[in-house]
């Protein structure tokens, strides 16, 4: 860990400014996270504290003499957890919070956006037990292409000068579309957003002339986006088709065929931990990782 990591701050506390009694916001905080006020506050001080029992920030709530003039641009989600997301909007009415908009959909997603009592913004969520798609997704994930995504995927782009080692994602998927049973094209979101692309073969000979050469599987295209490599992706979609491989069971090797070049992936396959079998697949170095390694 670098010593500019060790010198970064952490949030201590999250401060509310108040033109009403510090005490009045503090309460309707405590009692709706349920999470007691420091025990020396009391009414009319100028600040009344909220402490987080598992050592997040700190609520604080400081008297300032100017109102509000517009919206926060900072502001809570909440998740209900013991209670439906209905009930989490009773209670907060119950305590002198009101609503604003009501932004909850009918397959049960969506939220309500609501005002504490002194206008600062907050939202109640979907919570654990609404019913309703799950909010939970996994952030990072591999989703197939749809009528929906297309068009996204085939926009998406490496940087200009990697073009050379990879096929454009419209092109990996033309050669797919013939092949349904050894071709695998994925779609790698974080969240909403479409990061990448990642093609898997599975059970390809090389060279089927020659008897010895045995059926591989591993990565066939990996395009990460200008702009979103580095972050973690490209070890994610490896590691997804190392899963997929595995799952199917019908070898021990993850392989991969790159280019060299300035620019190109050899570093970070070699990093990953494959390694050269001394092999060309045309003009290309073959790489082998073992999928237990
Ligand atoms: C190669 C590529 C897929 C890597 O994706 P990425 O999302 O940037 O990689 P990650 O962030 O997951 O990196 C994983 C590791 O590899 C390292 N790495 C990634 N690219 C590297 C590079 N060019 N040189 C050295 N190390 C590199 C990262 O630093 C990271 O190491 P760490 O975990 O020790 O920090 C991406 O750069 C890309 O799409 N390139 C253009 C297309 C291409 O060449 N595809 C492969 C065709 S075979």
């Amino acid at each position: 860990m670098s010593r500019e990591r060790q010198l970064e701050p952490g949030i201590h506390s999250i401060t509310f400014d108040c033109t009403g009694d510090p005490y009045d916001l503090g309460l309707f905080w405590s009692e709706l996270l349920g999470r007691p006020l420091a025990d020396d506050d009391k009414p009319g001080d100028p600040e009344a504290l909220i402490a987080d029992p598992d050592g997040g920030p700190r609520l604080l709530f400081v008297r300032v003499p100017e109102g509000k003039t517009a919206k926060n641009r900072i502001h809570f989600d909440l998740k209900p957890k013991g209670r439906t997301r209905e009930e989490e909007v009773d209670r907060a009415i119950a305590l002198g919070a009101r609503v604003t908009n009501d932004l909850r959909r009918p397959d049960g997603g969506g939220w309500v956006t609501m005002e504490d009592p002194e206008g600062n913004e907050f939202c109640v969520e979907r919570g654990e037990l609404d019913p309703g798609p799950a909010t939970d997704q996994q952030p990072l994930r591999l989703e197939e292409v749809t009528p929906d995504n297309v068009g996204a995927a085939i926009a998406l782009k490496v940087r200009p000068d990697q073009e050379r080692f990879v096929s454009p994602v419209a092109q990996s998927l033309a050669e797919a579309y013939p092949r349904p049973d050894t071709a695998w094209p994925r779609l790698v979101y974080d969240g909403d957003e479409l990061v990448g692309f990642v093609m898997a073969f599975f059970d390809i000979r090389f060279d089927p002339e020659n008897p010895d050469d045995r059926p591989r599987s591993g990565l066939w295209r990996l395009n990460i986006a200008d702009g979103k490599q580095r972050r973690g992706y490209g070890r994610f979609a490896v590691e997804a088709v190392r899963d997929e491989i595995r799952r199917r069971g019908r070898t021990g090797l993850v392989t991969v065929t790159w280019a060299e070049g300035e620019g190109g992936p050899e570093p970070f396959y070699l990093g990953l931990g494959f390694r050269r079998t001394g092999e060309m697949s045309g003009d290309q170095i073959v790489g082998e990782l073992d999928l237990d390694a």
